[in-house]
């Protein structure tokens, strides 16, 4: 065997535990005096945009506040790659390492009780977040906590995008002038709160407003661009320039969308395409008007909230400081719509 010596050792250990990467200090005085906050953080997909955005907004967030020399905060985020038994295991390792909080991003969002009853008994809180545990688990320890959006306003903000946008200048919108709009769907993964709700509401709203849709078809893209690309190039296979609206439940699909028009070197009498989240690709493209618009899925309000919580719970205890807490456990950002109309605002602040 190979003998390693004690300096070497060392430096592989610093390169390995960086602040704040996954490096599992098992004591909760860091050697300097000051305390340490951990926070533990399992991913249903890493590699979601969305998702990692939210990563990033917190890691950006702890570092400013570890800053002010109170607490070193830890944050270890692992990855569940989409397996079940993966995030179960992440849990167990928080646990067993001693974490102040877990944070979790559900592999599936029906399946919570298990981490729930672990958690319960090691009394570690829970902060569940974009995967939203149902109400009947969230029910199930006063140490639960939901950050998440609201689906149903940015269903709506999307359906106003072609409502306002068919007012201004119909023929834009309903080019063949039959007097209805003629679109497909492209639906984020089954089941998912954010994909039903958001549908639902986007349908729901533009035939509030007396406008008349015809579906040509509707599919699940499970999120993710690359899938979005194959739907959309079959049914512009289908379809041709009958299809006048591309909805998306989020950017990263209605970016796999626009990608297929491009593909087919499209380029005249394109459908009106709108996502959800405000992506910076997304807010490029709605800038450059291969997007019509999209709707502000707020990540960093989303991470700061997250963080509050944590913070409050791993300093105080409780959570009685934060006030925008509905039900004593549920906080849902806002959203704001993005058009060619204010796209500059949301570019200054990308
Ligand atoms: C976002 C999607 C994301 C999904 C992941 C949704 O709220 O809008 O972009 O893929 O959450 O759970
Ligand atoms: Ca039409």
């Amino acid at each position: 065997m190979r003998v390693v010596k004690k300096p070497l050792i060392l430096l592989m250990m610093v390169s390995i535990c960086t602040s704040l990467s996954a490096c599992a200090v098992n004591t909760k005085k860091y050697t300097s005096g000051i305390k340490e906050i951990k926070v533990g953080m399992t991913l249903y997909k890493q590699e979601d945009v969305f998702v990692s955005s939210i990563t990033k907004n917190l890691e950006e967030i702890a570092k400013e506040k570890e800053s002010e020399g109170k607490y070193k905060i830890t944050i270890n985020i692992l990855d569940a790659k989409g397996n079940l038994n993966n995030q179960n295991n992440q849990v167990d390792k928080f646990i067993a390492q001693d974490y102040d909080i877990i944070c979790v991003n559900l592999v599936d969002r029906t399946a919570a009780s298990v981490i729930i009853d672990k958690a319960k008994v090691a009394n570690k809180p829970v902060i569940f977040f974009n995967r939203e545990p149902v109400e009947e688990d969230m029910e199930r320890w006063n140490r639960l906590y939901y950050v998440g959006a609201q689906a149903d306003l940015s269903g709506k903000m999307q359906a106003d995008i072609i409502i306002n946008a068919y007012k201004k200048d119909k023929r834009k919108v309903d080019k063949n002038g039959d007097g209805k709009i003629q679109y497909v769907m492209l639906e984020g993964e089954q089941g998912h709160q954010d994909a039903s709700i958001r549908t639902e509401y986007c349908i729901k709203t533009i035939a509030e407003n007396g406008i008349e849709l015809e579906k040509l078809a509707d599919d699940t893209a499970n999120w993710e661009g690359a899938q979005a690309t194959t739907k959309m190039t079959n049914w512009i296979k289908n379809f041709g320039d009958k299809i006048e609206v591309v909805f998306s439940n989020n950017d990263a699909m209605a970016l796999g969308a626009v990608q297929a028009l491009d593909n087919l070197n499209i380029t005249e009498n394109r459908p009106l395409v709108v996502g959800i989240d405000g992506l910076p690709d997304a807010l490029s493209a709605v800038k450059n008007g291969s997007m019509v618009g999209t709707v502000i899925n707020d990540s960093k309000a989303q991470a700061s909230s997250i963080f509050n919580i944590a913070y409050e719970l791993a300093t105080n205890g409780n959570v009685n400081s934060i006030k925008v807490l509905e039900k004593r456990k549920y906080i849902r950002t806002s959203h704001a719509r993005v058009t060619n109309d204010n796209i500059d605002l949301f570019l200054e602040n990308k």
